[in-house]
């Protein structure tokens, strides 16, 4: 057994054969009936781990069944346009998963059938760190490797009252990781695995974990000293806010959109509302009106976005720097937005009196917005 921790009952032989027993025993029964557990293939486990990273399972569900459909297996991923795939993945955030599972795919296409089944090569694949490599040659190979994620740290700290201070989650996750490993019932590593996992989503929620539904309540250390919710300790980290401005100006080419740059790993190529005007439109970014305020959450950072709206009639024949473009009605719907921008815009599109943006209804440059 690992050294992390000492002196508690499953480091011994039958109390640990007891623990995975139990575990899988009501995993075979309670697991739920995900599209990704039935007919599993290695495609479906990868596809599903990447959206499942950072991502619940209820938000990946509509995403992974559209997926299927549209790309139904490593060569037509392969095949696919980057902004299809990206098109695809529109609104689950993160989209440098969404390039490095189309990057995956052309490699798994050209190994021609020789697939490797050991996590260390996995995670010399894009994208790949070890939570991924572990799920994937787990559940696909059979291969005797430990997943460590938030939902497992949950579970490990609670059985062993582990009160160790992690400076954030994926620190945790990195020291946790060789007990996971000492844990594991290499007899049924996927199974094992998903159980661990299915238990923290399921059961032992961060917030009122569900004990008496336990099913391995008997070797839960902090169960019994009445504590669960105390762990894992984690430091608080401290929250910022940050206030935004962005900009609703439309011409007769439509509405005038930012994307960044490639190498923004969050961001490159999903089109948002410009934080900024072109330097040729300094008179129309003094003259916006505020439309709407909108607050979200991004990390440790709480964002104010105010979006102030103008008309830029006549500016359509001027050239725009490189990031922005103008998008017409009818293509706003084949464009890649962020998720909250895609919102803000069919909310601010409604509110100008039609389900999308329409020019002739936005307040001119000296106009009352409709919607404050
Ligand atoms: N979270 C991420 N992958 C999972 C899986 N395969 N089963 C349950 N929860 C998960």
């Amino acid at each position: 057994m690992s050294t992390v921790i000492l002196e508690h009952p499953l480091e011994r032989k039958d109390t640990l054969e007891s623990f995975r027993d139990s575990l899988l025993v009501w995993y075979d029964e309670h697991k739920r009936k995900l599209p990704w557990r039935s007919e599993p293939s290695l495609y479906k486990t990868v596809v599903s781990e990447f959206m499942l990273q950072q991502t619940r399972v209820s938000t990946v569900l509509p995403y992974f069944e559209r997926w299927m459909k549209q790309f139904p297996d490593f060569s037509a991923l392969a095949e696919a346009p980057e902004e299809q795939v990206l098109k695809a993945w529109e609104g689950l955030g993160y989209y440098s998963r969404a390039r490095n599972l189309l990057k995956l795919a052309k490699e798994v296409d050209s190994w021609e059938g020789i697939i490797p089944e050991d996590a260390q090569s996995w995670q010399s694949f894009p994208g790949i760190g070890p939570y991924v490599a572990a799920a994937v040659t787990s559940i696909s190979f059979g291969s005797p490797e430990a997943v460590c994620d938030g939902n497992v740290v949950r579970v490990l700290t609670r059985l062993f009252a582990h009160g160790e201070l992690f400076k954030d989650g994926a620190s945790a996750q990195r020291k946790l990781r060789p007990l996971a490993s000492d844990l594991l019932d290499t007899r049924r590593p996927g199974d094992y695995n998903q159980a661990m996992m299915e238990l923290g989503a399921t059961v032992c929620h961060r917030k009122s974990p569900l004990c008496l539904a336990c099913p391995v309540i008997d070797h839960c250390r902090g169960a019994k000293n009445g504590g669960a919710e105390n762990f894992p300790n984690l430091a608080q980290r401290k929250k910022s806010r940050q206030k935004l401005r962005r900009y609703w100006v439309e011409s007769e080419n439509g509405l005038l959109l930012h994307s960044a740059d490639m190498d923004s790993a969050r961001l490159a190529g999903i089109y948002e509302l410009p934080e900024r005007l072109p330097k040729n439109m300094g008179k129309i970014a003094r003259k916006a009106e505020h439309l709407v305020t909108r607050k979200r959450t991004i990390g440790q950072v709480d964002y104010e976005e105010q979006i102030f709206g103008a008309s830029a009639r006549y500016m359509e024949k001027h050239p725009l720097p490189r990031q922005y473009r103008w998008v017409a009605r009818p293509e706003l719907g084949e464009i890649t937005l962020s998720g909250p921008h895609r919102k803000w815009i069919e909310e601010i599109g409604m509110s100008q009196g039609s389900s999308l943006p329409n020019l002739k209804q936005l307040p001119s440059q000296s106009g009352k917005a409709k919607i404050s």
